[in-house]
């Protein structure tokens, strides 16, 4: 099955196709889906292979986290990401907006503040304030096409109250690839103000030829004593409906707090979830990984010349993840208008900026995750939804 077979998801329960009427306004009968961070297309067949000799076997009963599934892991870590992890460090949350609302559970107090680098993943903000804490949003600083940061203004948004940052690498929404320069100054960051560092590592197998990922914990060791790292197969193998993410905790104490709040709460994973995982972190998972990044790589230049014929309109360069950033303050409309163009005339449903914190007032975030009919059927109709302006 290659990424451009046709797939309909439309009833199928599918949270982007069809809760988009109802939370876009896009209709379903023709709107592009283009919002939440899930993929269009089918999982490697080595998943769906493992999936299928668990139903041929046919008995679901209780399941440890097993240790192939824990080699898989530590063998991905490696292969793909040259970083050595020991197996003990791995503990399981289900999915990572779960393993970010544990995390602020377990190390922070009622009422603390909770730093973040906008924009950035909206649930960041949200799951803080479901769970009654507060978020100092610093904004990043636009330098040239891309998003640097700002550690100084950063500083200066600090009270001393804050208990934890929450940072996003690569990041979404913008594909920024950190370097190890900047990994270290947030490290050195999270040290001056001691504060714990959980890196949402999310997107770390969604790279573009040229840019190359660092793992926090490579960058920074000596932070490992306020470290927690966020890992998934959900992105890159679009399994996030199975709901398991991994929380690697190098350090002893974090660990066992991390581990005595998950007894607390009787937390175990789905067993085949576990299945899936151990099948997508194989060679054959790899090569398949590989190959949709060729895919959205063709996506993502397709798209990137769509937007550069929109006068005033700026699709931030993807190093990595399959997330489009795209600034529309150059046509000097307000939101309400860009969105009202893009929803209502082009019929697609994007993310909202505004959501995304301070920095996305006039930003929409696009999904290119599909098929490229979808790329190619959405730069017409954003063109044309635009065309007076060419
Ligand atoms: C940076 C980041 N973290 C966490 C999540 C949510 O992950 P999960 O589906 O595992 O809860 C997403 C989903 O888009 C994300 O982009």
């Amino acid at each position: 099955m290659s990424f451009n077979d046709p797939i309909d998801r439309r009833g199928t329960q599918s949270s982007k196709w069809d809760m988009m009427e109802e939370l876009y306004d896009v209709p379903a009968e023709d709107g592009l889906a283009m919002w939440t961070a899930d993929s269009d297309y089918p999982t490697a067949p080595c998943v769906i292979d493992a999936l299928r000799k668990a139903a041929d076997h046919g008995v679901f009963g209780y399941m440890p986290i097993y240790d192939e599934y824990l080699q898989a892991v530590q063998w991905w870590m490696k292969t793909r990401h040259n970083w050595e992890i020991d197996t003990s460090w791995i503990l399981t949350s289900q999915g990572l907006g779960n393993a970010i609302a544990l995390c602020l559970d377990v190390w922070t107090d009622p009422g603390a503040r909770v730093v973040t680098f906008n924009p950035v993943y909206h649930e960041f903000r949200v799951k803080a304030e479901k769970a009654g804490r507060s978020v100092v949003a610093c904004p990043l600083k636009r330098e040239g096409s891309q998003y640097v940061l700002d550690l100084e203004d950063a500083q200066s948004r600090l009270d001393g109250s804050e208990q934890m940052l929450i940072w996003c690498s690569p990041q979404n929404p913008s594909g920024r690839v950190w370097t190890a320069d900047e990994l270290r100054a947030v490290a050195d960051f999270a040290v001056r103000n001691d504060l714990i560092l959980v890196s949402d590592e999310i997107h770390h197998d969604l790279v573009f030829p040229g840019a190359t990922f660092v793992p926090m914990h490579i960058a920074a060791p000596e932070i490992t004593d306020r470290l927690v790292l966020l890992t998934a197969a959900s992105k890159t193998f679009n399994i996030a409906g199975q709901r398991t993410g991994n929380m690697i905790i190098p350090d002893p104490k974090l660990r066992s707090d991390m581990q005595k709040r998950l007894n607390a709460l009787d937390y175990k994973p789905a067993g085949l979830s576990l299945r899936m995982i151990t099948a997508a972190y194989s060679p054959e998972g790899a090569d398949w990984a590989d190959a949709q990044i060729a895919h959205l790589d063709e996506n993502r230049k397709l798209f990137d010349a769509a937007i550069a014929d929109i006068p005033g309109a700026a699709s931030m360069p993807l190093q990595a993840t399959y997330l489009a950033w795209v600034d529309f303050s150059g046509t000097g409309m307000r939101f309400e208008e860009i969105s009202h163009r893009v929803r209502k005339v082009a019929r697609i449903a994007p993310s909202s900026g505004p959501d995304f914190g301070p920095g996305g007032e006039t930003c929409l975030r696009f999904n290119l995750a599909t098929q490229r009919a979808r790329v190619e059927e959405a730069c017409t109709r954003l063109k044309d939804a635009f065309s007076d302006l060419q």
